[in-house]
């Protein structure tokens, strides 16, 4: 089984051919990840797998299913979640109550158990915040569980992002640039996370400039350029891809 397909995959915005025609696959337990300059399309890319935009024409399989036409909320349902380029952190709550959000979508929020908070929503919730501080101490924030958002270094809200993903249990983690704006040894602490992640059998669907990061973490690279495949393989061989090193060359120039 592939965890995730894509086929004949587009998304045209005007006349600007975002993703063309393009097919791949994700095995399950790897690290996936989706390389290319600026504007080749790769958060366009998670934005249809999450169902944030609907294809222009193409397919998504998540494990063999098809969740073309899915919302977001009916993905995360399903096992898939993810991060954003930018920050999405709610800075007016505490780093626990981010990670809270991520969860919600398991707790269980009958309406009249809560209203009259029953011993058992009381118990789940007790639980939840506390699976939410250990996914905290597994992303390496230990010392910001009971911090408030807006105490926290930039660093520190990129890896809050990713106990937030976890927090909903995802099978499918993707990360849109993780390691952007950080520094080098920030930076490693990420590679150290998304290892930590994979280890435990998420499947993980990578965007990252971060060359060293990703052929040092990858077990498959794709490289896309305006929207279309230029080449995948192994680190090995997309490095050594003629192609791959021209639009890098060609971005920077
Ligand atoms: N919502 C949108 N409306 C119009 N054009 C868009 C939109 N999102 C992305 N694009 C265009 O699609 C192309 C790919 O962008 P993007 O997916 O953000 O690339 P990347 O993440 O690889 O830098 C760019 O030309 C961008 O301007
Ligand atoms: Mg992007």
């Amino acid at each position: 089984m592939t965890l995730l397909r894509v086929d004949g995959l587009s998304k045209e915005f005007g006349g600007v051919h975002a993703v063309e025609n393009l097919s791949f696959a994700v095995n399950p337990g790897t690290i996936h990840s989706i390389i290319g300059p600026n504007g080749a399309g790769k958060t366009t890319l998670f934005n249809l797998i999450t169902g944030i935009y609907t294809p222009s024409s193409g397919r998504i399989l998540f494990e063999d299913r098809d969740i073309t036409a899915k919302r977001p909320f009916e993905l995360a349902r399903l096992g898939m979640s993810r991060t954003f380029q930018n920050l999405q952190v709610f800075f007016n709550m505490s780093a626990l109550d981010n990670v809270m959000v991520g969860r919600h979508l398991h707790l269980d929020r009958r309406f009249i158990p809560s209203l009259f908070r029953l011993p058992s929503i009381v118990r789940a919730d007790a639980r939840a915040r506390a699976d939410c501080a250990e996914l905290m101490r597994f992303v390496g924030l230990d010392r910001y569980v009971g911090a408030e958002a807006a105490q926290m270094p930039y660093g520190a809200l990129k890896r809050l992002e990713i106990a937030r993903a976890l927090a909903a249990k995802p099978r499918l983690l993707l990360l849109d640039e993780p390691a952007a704006g950080l520094n080098a040894t920030e930076s490693r602490e990420i590679d150290e996370v998304i290892k930590k992640v994979a280890a435990t059998g998420v499947t993980v669907v990578l965007v990252e400039h971060d060359m060293k990061m990703v052929m040092g973490i990858s077990d498959h690279i794709l490289a896309l350029d305006y929207g279309r495949k230029l080449a995948e393989g192994t680190p090995a061989e997309v490095g050594a891809n003629a192609e791959v090193v021209a639009a890098y060359l060609g971005a920077e120039a």
